[in-house]
């Protein structure tokens, strides 16, 4: 069967595609945003995922405000990285799992999760600057990527203890599909940072390390969080953070299992306007 081996979370700024693109890791401005990810690359390689659920946002590329889907799931071959309007990033085209992807259609649709199925779509950073943290620049992405886009745009969108439920049907219909896959589920967006308004450059370093002691501790409890706490603390941008919750909530401890190990943490300020966050949970 397939099995969900590890959650990986981690901040998509696309300021950090660029600083890859441009072959600018090893500035003094990004050396330490990139240090942060040198043992994940590592992790990453010895695991050898064969699928990743990539749970992101959409920036307004693939959809716009013409069709607002709350929970998009990628069901594809293959995935076009996006043109944002600097021109296409220099990536790999992403290749996703329709069989499983199809699967899990049915598994959380039927658990009552009304998901909308995308059979074509772009992806754009917050899906391409993931990967790219944590494989670097090569030639095809190691891996199957079935994305999953969440509405964190446009509101109204979903609470955090919506993603955390979802996460839970996610994970069911993942470990029922009958072929031995080493499946990791990826939560990604955040952490703190508002690009708009009076509070345009907000930060707040104190609350994102407790929303990563939470997330790690007391998911539960951390799905309760309301819409207006993480704009209040974490900025407007910061409600990318429910995404995280998605991927928590398919952990084996939620379903009754063996708490995660957590593999690596990290945490920087600032990369352009956010702060980076990221963090390796691995089930046992
Ligand atoms: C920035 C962060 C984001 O999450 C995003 O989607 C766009 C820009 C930034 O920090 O500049
Ligand atoms: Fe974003």
């Amino acid at each position: 069967m397939a099995r969900i081996t590890a959650s990986v979370y981690t901040s998509h700024v696309p300021a950090i595609g660029a600083a890859i693109d441009m072959g600018k890791t090893t500035e003094d401005y990004w050396k330490p945003v990139f240090a942060g990810y040198d043992f994940s690359k590592a992790w990453i390689k010895a695991q050898k995922p064969d699928v990743i659920f990539l749970v992101y946002n959409d920036h307004a590329t693939a959809f716009s405000l013409e069709l607002i889907p709350t929970f998009a799931l990628g069901t594809a071959a293959q995935f076009t990285p996006a043109d944002e309007g600097y021109g296409p990033r220099p990536v790999p085209m992403v290749h996703g799992h329709p069989e499983l992807a199809s699967h899990i259609a049915q598994s959380v649709i039927q658990d009552d999760f009304d998901l909308t199925l995308v059979n074509k779509m772009d992806v754009d950073h917050g899906l391409t600057v993931p990967l790219s943290l944590m494989f670097g620049q090569p030639e095809a992405w190691p891996c199957k990527v079935i994305p999953f886009a969440v509405n964190v745009v446009q509101y109204p969108v979903p609470s955090g203890r919506r993603c955390f439920m979802l996460g839970q049907a996610i994970r069911k219909a993942i470990e029922s599909f009958d072929e031995d896959l080493n499946v990791q589920i990826w939560g990604t967006g955040g952490m703190s940072h508002q690009l708009q308004g009076a509070r345009a450059g907000l930060i707040n370093a104190a609350w994102d390390n407790r929303f990563l002691d939470r997330l790690i501790d007391d998911p539960a409890t951390l799905s309760q969080v309301t819409h207006i706490e993480y704009v209040r603390e974490a900025g407007s941008e910061g409600i990318e953070l429910v995404m995280w919750l998605i991927a928590r909530g398919a952990m084996a401890d939620i379903a009754g299992g063996a708490k995660p190990t957590v593999r690596h943490r990290f945490f920087h300020v600032p990369a352009s306007n956010t702060a980076v966050g990221h963090l390796i949970l691995e089930n046992n």
